[in-house]
Order: structure tokens, then sequence, then C-alpha cells
């Protein structure tokens, strides 16, 4: 039984997350999609909504699990008893910092590996933080991320626009 945590913040999910999540339920029996808590102080999305995004759109697929996590990678790794983490390559700029990360956690945990995968062409240059930045300004994110994801931005800005005119 192979067992994998995919970690990552998740604020929002992406269509480049999910094909990469799509890719390691071919490889494990089992992947954990593990939502950092405390990553960025203001995140757009709520703990709660990052979890309910993903359950929708996996409700299908009882092989991806989510979950929450808070301190070290590592030790949650190893108290769900998995045996890898998985992590997306977009580009060349994404190596270093998720290189020294690998290693990092390779040092804190030897039994863990580390697996990198690459998203399907079309996907290598989304971002959740370009998500936000290009729909906050009336930019189109169809086909970026999932229909929930679109009609949930859209329900933040109708409720932000609200806030504004009071
Ligand atoms: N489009 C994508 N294709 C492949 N991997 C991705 C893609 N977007 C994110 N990832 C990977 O998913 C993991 C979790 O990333 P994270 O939650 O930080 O997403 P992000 O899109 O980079 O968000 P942010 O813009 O807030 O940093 C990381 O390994 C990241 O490299
Ligand atoms: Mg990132």
């Amino acid at each position: 039984m192979k067992l994998a945590v995919y970690p990552g913040s998740f604020d929002p999910l992406t269509n480049g997350h999910i094909d990469i999540i799509e890719r390691g339920t071919h490889l494990f029996d089992r992947i954990i999609v593990a939502i950092l808590v405390n990553v960025e102080k203001s995140p757009l999305f709520s703990m709660q909504e990052r979890v309910e995004i993903v359950k929708d759109v996996f409700k299908n697929r009882p092989t991806v699990e989510v979950d929450t996590f808070d301190g070290l990678l590592v030790d949650y790794v190893t108290r769900r008893k998995a045996d890898v983490i998985v992590r997306g390559l977009r580009a060349l700029s994404d190596f270093e910092s998720e290189f020294q990360m690998a290693l990092m956690n390779r040092r804190l945990g030897p039994n863990i590996e580390t697996v990198f995968m690459m998203p399907a062409e079309q996907y290598t240059y989304i971002s959740s933080r370009m998500i936000k930045e290009v729909f906050s300004l009336g930019g189109q994110v169809r086909g970026l991320v999932p229909d929930v994801v679109e009609r949930r931005l859209k329900e933040k800005q109708l409720m932000k626009g609200n806030v504004n005119v009071s």
C-alpha cells in the first residue's frame, strides 16, 4: 500500500494541482491532499472552504483524501504512515526551492521520498497567486480552475462589492 502526501496551500485549488493529483492516483494507492494551516497570514479562502473545494472536486475519487496539517511536514507524513511526498514542478524557477525543501525533508525524515511530477503543458504557468491576481483584475479564469472555484471566486467578489458599498 503506497500512500502519498501532496502538501500545499491550495488557495485556491487550480487545474494544475488537479492534474498533479490525477497523476498521483495512477502512481499511488492513496493520495492525501494536505492543506497547510497558516502559510499565509491572510489567505483568500478559509481552511474550511479549501477543504470543501477539494472534497467537491474529488467526490467520486475514493483514493483522494483531503486533510489539513500544521507544523513540520515530515512529522505529518510520519504520523499518517505515508511513504512519499508529492510536489509539482512547473518551471525551472520552482526547482531551486523545491530541491532545497526536498533535501531538508530527506534529512529530517530519511525514509520519506519526495517525488516530483510535471503537469500537462497547458498548466505549467498556473499558480494560485496568478489566478487570484487575474480574477481580481477582471480577467477570465475559466479553464484554469475547477468550476466550483470560479463560482466561489465570483461569490467572494459579490460579497466584497456589498461591503464596499456600505
Ligand atoms: N500549475 C501547476 N502545475 C504543477 N504543479 C503545481 C502547479 N501549481 C502548483 N503546483 C505545485 O503544487 C504544490 C503546492 O503548491 P501551492 O499550494 O503553493 O500552489 P501555488 O499555485 O504555487 O500557490 P501560490 O501561488 O500561492 O504559491 C507545489 O509543489 C507546487 O509546485
Ligand atoms: Mg507556490
